[in-house]
């Protein structure tokens, strides 16, 4: 706690202004020569530094390699090709930017010929060596300068600091964290309507703004650390020109804030928010100071505390109907359900879905975060570390840790909250199938033709849609299986299975299998439960409600969808 105030009272709520002077970060990549991040942006492209550049010269299996943190398969190629008579150029990015390995100035040279190896310099993207450099001097990276590619982007390229492979020890304090792969999973399970502003809370190298910048007029990307919002305007001024916006008057897209958490943003109202933020739950020390934490993933607050705290915070900046979409670690304590606490964090007037994707025990959740800033490489350090974890947890009664996805809507009504576990492997990019399954539920929840006792319906009904006048189709990825004993005359499970987003499976009755083997969008759901009852000789009243009720289940998990 201590932490997190003193640094409110530091940073303040500096909006970055026009300028983008970033003379006062001196250790991030500079701005301050637009024309040579033109330069470098040409010279970037010429080399085909690209995702499949990199792919196409160091092999599809090696480049998947390095995205697994693994770069011995990568620094072969790389070593083979400068073996060669006449090495491909593009050794040079590879070898400095995502290896942090050492190339010489001459070589910078010739691979950088417009931008050069003292341009490189001036940009901060390599260490500085003073007076002139002679052409066999080896020149390291400051910086992780790495291509990302995305279907809503194009080719970018990605400023960040080194990692935990790249460079030797424990990770600084305020490292600038690259493209990892909880940015990658917020990026893709992100539904991205056509919104005017958005906000991006702990923004980082900026991977979540460049994402929003495709379907938001405006977006407002804030961090604490005054390093990270230095890369992100390096980044977008990098790329200005894929990203479409205007070098020279960036704040018409984008306003760069420092500040703690909703800060910098207090009293505005975004349709749009999306944060991967530092959730990473850390033993507190009473002699810590903010420099002592990892800001990548330390709010500097204990246990969910940062989680808890957006919960609650984040519906109130919202304009109506407005989403929020973060990832997220919760304490699942003293042997109550995962999803308690995180019920009450909500405030009245939240739609909400919460995914649990993973659990962890303590002690694993302590490895992995003590591996994660390469703390274990001090044995002594690392063992204190750890105790403190295991000491933290048990103070609060923590049986156990979950990590997920949150997605939070401000609602007209009172809200309702859906919590549920989904651990087994999902098909990314999620992002489409949570939109069509959120708009699903909506249509559920709304009034349908036969619902409400008004003639023609349209009274709001608070069970929500009357299924009984609906045409239901069966979803284009699910496939139904079927499995008996040998000889037995009747299949003893029937399931349907998701090929796509959620890949959810679900146990059938066999009146269910049979309604959704009926469902062609020629009978209403209503005429087949009642088709089924008469064919099943059913006389039980409730059987049609019964089972429209599990049909209802069914369409809002994705199975059965709504005929056009
Ligand atoms: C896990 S990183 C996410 C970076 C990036 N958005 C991504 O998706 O990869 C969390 C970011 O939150 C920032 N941060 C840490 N404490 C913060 C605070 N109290 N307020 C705002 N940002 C904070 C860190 O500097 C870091 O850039």
């Amino acid at each position: 706690m201590a932490g997190i105030e003193e640094r409110r009272g530091t940073a303040g709520d500096k909006d970055e202004g026009a300028a983008g002077d970033t003379a006062g970060v001196a250790d991030a990549p500079s701005v301050l020569d637009r024309g040579l991040l033109v330069s470098l942006a040409a010279d970037l492209a010429a080399l085909n530094y690209t995702v499949g550049g990199v792919a196409a010269f160091a092999g599809e299996e090696a480049y998947a390699a390095l995205t697994r943190d693994q770069i011995v398969p990568v620094l072969l190629a790389c070593e083979e090709e400068l073996r060669s008579e006449n090495p491909s150029m593009i050794v040079a990015p590879v070898m400095l930017w995502l290896l942090g390995g050492q190339v010489s100035q001459g070589h910078l040279d010739l691979a950088f010929p417009i931008t050069g190896a003292a341009g490189l310099q001036s940009l901060r993207l390599i260490e500085p060596l003073d007076g002139p450099v002679p052409a066999d001097a080896m020149r390291q990276a400051a910086v992780e300068l790495r291509p990302y590619s995305s279907d809503a982007d194009g080719d970018l390229w990605v400023a960040s600091d080194l990692g935990a492979l790249q460079r030797p020890g424990v990770l600084r304090h305020d490292h600038v964290l690259g493209i990892g792969g909880a940015s990658l999973t917020l990026a893709q399970i992100t539904v991205r309507p056509r919104v005017g502003r958005a906000l991006d809370l702990g923004t980082g190298c900026g991977i979540q703004t460049f994402h929003l910048l495709s379907h938001a007029e405006h977006v407002t990307a804030t961090d604490i650390s005054p390093r990270a919002l230095a890369f992100t305007r390096f980044n977008l001024l990098l790329n200005s020109g894929v990203l479409r916006i205007d070098p020279e008057a960036l704040e018409e897209r984008v306003s760069l804030r420092q500040g703690s958490l909703l800060e910098p943003v207090a009293g505005e109202r975004f349709d749009l928010v999306v944060s991967n933020p530092p959730f990473v739950i850390t033993p507190r020390n009473a002699a810590e100071t903010a420099g002592d934490q990892f800001t990548y993933r330390d709010g500097g607050l204990a246990g969910d505390d940062i989680v808890s705290g957006l919960l609650a915070d984040l519906p109130g900046m919202l304009t109506e109907g407005g989403t929020a979409q973060l990832l997220g670690n919760w304490e699942i304590r003293g042997g109550r359900s995962w999803d308690e606490r995180i019920r009450q964090w909500l405030p009245e007037g939240t739609d909400a879905w919460i995914i649990q994707r993973e659990v962890q025990s303590p002690l694993q959740y302590a490895e992995t975060w003590l591996r994660d800033a390469a703390e274990n490489r001090d044995r002594d350090a690392y063992a204190r570390r750890y105790a403190d974890y295991l000491k933290d947890f048990a103070s609060r009664s923590v049986d156990a840790v979950g990590f997920g996805y949150i997605w939070l809507r401000r609602s007209a009504g009172p809200g309702t909250v859906r919590c549920e576990e989904i651990t087994h492997e999902i098909e990314q990019p999620l992002g489409p199938h949570l939109a069509a399954a959120l708009t699903r539920g909506d249509w559920l929840r709304a009034p349908g033709e036969g619902s409400g006792t008004t003639p023609g319906g349209g009274r709001e009904n608070p069970a929500g849609r009357d299924l009984t006048w609906e045409y239901l189709l069966v979803a284009g990825d699910v496939t139904e299986e079927r499995h008996q004993r040998p000889g037995a005359e009747h299949p003893g499970v029937i399931l349907l299975r998701q090929g796509a987003g959620l890949r959810r499976t679900t146990l059938l009755t066999t009146e269910l299998a049979g309604f959704a083997s009926a469902c062609d969008g020629e009978l209403t759901a209503g005429q087949i439960a009642g088709a089924l009852a008469a064919l099943l000789g059913e006389n039980d009243p409730l059987f049609s409600s019964n089972l429209l009720a599990m049909v209802r289940q069914l369409v809002l998990e994705g199975f059965l969808i709504p005929a056009p």
